[in-house]
């Protein structure tokens, strides 16, 4: 009900205030920030997205929250607390975590995501669905993000919190991320509110390669125009930044993003030998699929032409295997 919801997101408010206040002022939180530090975030950046730190307690939010009157069982339900099955105690969700809170659109915490600080697992946890927080809706960094993304008209769309954070420090103000989950159809309805267009800058590694092709498709059935920008194997946003700066990262990442179409090509040539006939000519097969599935004619043509260019083939030609290959399917 709307009086429960309204304290849930109060619980989670205080929750933000409180594990970042014990991550900038606090003994406690010395170790997570000179961590946050080592990554290259400033206390300015800490503050933007009010990262904070769990302490390694079993009930200090609990007995913050109790003090402040709100209703534990409610906060339990909220995800903030969580019951232990030996004793049936309530204690505090997120323990020894770096906190990131999870905004909606307006603004109001309703669920947070927790990094380790080494190699425990999971790397992140991060509250479960509840009233208030339904995982394939939220949008990491939308809050903040949308004034940018409405005034460019475009968003960046990342796969980590980090990268979110990075980017923003890089000058792309306009990035948000799904929450580790595959994009839902959800998200991307919520992205198409905000912008026409859309750049996806996902993990250079196969995962991320295929993913960015499963959200594009996702993203181009809402009626969003998709640019991919393609990160060298093994980095990811946060790592490219560390690596080569804030500014090769906008120029040679942000700016050097490629149509979706131009990304899928490079993808069907990375593991083809186009020197052999028979590879080159499944890689034209492979192609004449993908312009087949274009909903725009305009960039049928465009693409097909460019397809005889690449190969001196005849226009004809590609139209009779484009037709056979229609036939097929169907
Ligand atoms: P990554 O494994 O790429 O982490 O997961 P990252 O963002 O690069 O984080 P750092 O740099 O190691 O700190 C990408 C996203 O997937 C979700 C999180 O949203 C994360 O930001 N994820 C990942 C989880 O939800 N749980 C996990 O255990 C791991
Ligand atoms: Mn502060
Ligand atoms: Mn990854
Ligand atoms: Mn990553
Ligand atoms: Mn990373």
């Amino acid at each position: 009900s709307g009086e429960k919801d309204k304290a849930k997101r109060e619980g989670h408010d205080l929750a933000a205030k409180f594990y970042h206040h014990v991550l900038m002022n606090t003994e406690q939180g010395k170790q997570a920030y000179d961590y946050l530090v080592n990554r290259g975030f400033s206390t300015e950046t800490m503050e933007h997205f009010q990262l904070g730190y769990s302490p390694d307690q079993p009930e200090v939010l609990k007995e913050l929250l109790e003090n402040r009157g709100f209703d534990l069982q409610e906060m339990e339900e909220g995800g903030l607390l969580f019951r232990q099955e030996s004793s049936w105690e309530l204690r505090d969700r997120f323990r020894n975590r770096i906190m990131f809170p999870i905004r909606d659109v307006q603004g109001r915490t309703v669920g947070f995501g927790g990094r380790t600080l080494g190699e425990g697992e999971p790397k992140y946890l991060n509250s479960s669905d509840s009233a208030i927080f339904h995982k394939n809706e939220m949008l990491y960094g939308i809050d903040l993000a949308r004034p940018d993304i409405r005034k460019q008209n475009t968003a960046v769309l990342f796969e980590g919190y980090v990268d979110v954070i990075s980017a923003n420090k890089a000058g792309v103000t306009n990035g948000i991320a799904s929450l580790g989950t595959s994009l839902s159809d959800r998200q991307a309805q919520l992205i198409r509110r905000n912008t026409e267009r859309i750049i996806i800058c996902y993990d250079g590694d196969n995962a991320g390669q295929g993913a960015a092709k499963k959200s594009a498709e996702i993203l181009e059935r809402q009626g969003l125009t998709v640019q991919v920008a393609v990160l060298p194997s093994g980095m990811d946003p946060d790592d490219y930044i560390q690596s080569y700066g804030t500014e090769r990262f906008r120029k040679e990442v942000i700016e050097a993003s490629v149509p979706i179409m131009s990304f899928k090509l490079q993808m069907l040539k990375k593991d083809k030998n186009l020197q052999d006939e028979g590879e080159r000519l499944q890689y034209i097969e492979e192609v004449l699929k993908e312009i087949t599935h274009l909903s725009k004619a305009v960039e049928r043509d465009f693409y097909l032409r460019q397809l005889a260019d690449e190969f001196s083939l005849s226009l004809d030609a590609l139209k009779q295997e484009q037709f056979r290959l229609y036939k097929q399917e169907s």
